[in-house]
């Protein structure tokens, strides 16, 4: 178990036994039988609070949902929300870096990335979520009908991102610089996007198709 633990986020995680998953390695290639069900599996990297995917955990119950984050005690904090003891949301609390110790290839059909962290300096460029590492880690894990859903306010961090998403060889749509005028349907408020939005500045949103996809099967999943 890999839980940066202060006393509170252990006794937090303890009067919630399950949602976050100890030895998530045992359950690498094993997430459908884990849900007892074949619905699709949905991934948020770097949940933070947790807003976005427990929402989203409400309002889609045939979606499988796995919030994770490296540190244990923001993911505390997204247990004080309206959990009900949801069957298809779990949190992981591992770094991102080693995502494939904890899925096997073409296990996600869906990544969202919320508001990562832009490490605007050069020298931490290989920490974004974004970068050429991690957009090969991600292109491994996704399905056929795999997607990546990437938002952010910070303008360079989203152009960076698009270069890389289409060095990578993934394909690009939906792009825009302003999802709350853009006329987009269903979208899900993070934490971070209402801080931002309220403060005036637009979001950027794009959604990634990875380099190697077989058959598109379409799939009553959320618009976000
Ligand atoms: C700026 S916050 C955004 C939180 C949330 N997605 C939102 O939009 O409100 C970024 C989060 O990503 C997490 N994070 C950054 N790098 C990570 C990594 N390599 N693996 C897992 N989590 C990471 C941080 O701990 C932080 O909670």
């Amino acid at each position: 178990m890999r839980l940066r633990n202060t006393r509170a986020a252990k006794q937090k995680i303890e009067e919630m036994p399950g949602l976050i998953i100890e030895e998530p390695e045992l359950l690498r290639g094993k997430w459908e039988a884990y849900f007892g069900n074949s619905n699709p599996l949905h991934v948020e990297l770097g949940m933070g609070k947790g807003r976005f995917i427990t929402t989203m955990a409400t309002l889609y119950p045939k979606i499988n949902f796995i919030g994770i984050d490296r540190i244990s005690a923001v993911m505390v904090k997204a247990m004080k929300l309206d959990y009900h003891g949801l069957p298809n949301l779990r949190f992981l609390n591992i770094d991102g870096s080693v995502l494939e110790q904890y899925f096997a290839p073409e296990e996600i059909d869906r990544l969202y990335l919320n508001f990562s962290d832009p490490w605007p300096k050069k020298r931490h460029a290989k920490r974004r979520l974004t970068s050429p590492f991690f957009l090969n880690i991600y292109n491994k894990l996704l399905s056929p009908r795999g997607e990546i859903h990437f938002k952010t306010d910070n303008v360079d961090f989203f152009e960076y991102s698009l270069l890389q998403f289409v060095e990578a060889g993934y394909s690009l749509r939906r792009i825009t610089y302003d999802l709350h005028h853009s006329g987009f349907t269903g979208n899900v408020r993070t934490e971070y996007e209402s801080k931002f939005a309220a403060q005036g500045y637009p979001i950027c949103r794009c959604e990634a198709l990875p380099a190697v996809r077989k058959t598109h099967v379409p799939e009553d999943a959320p618009s976000d």
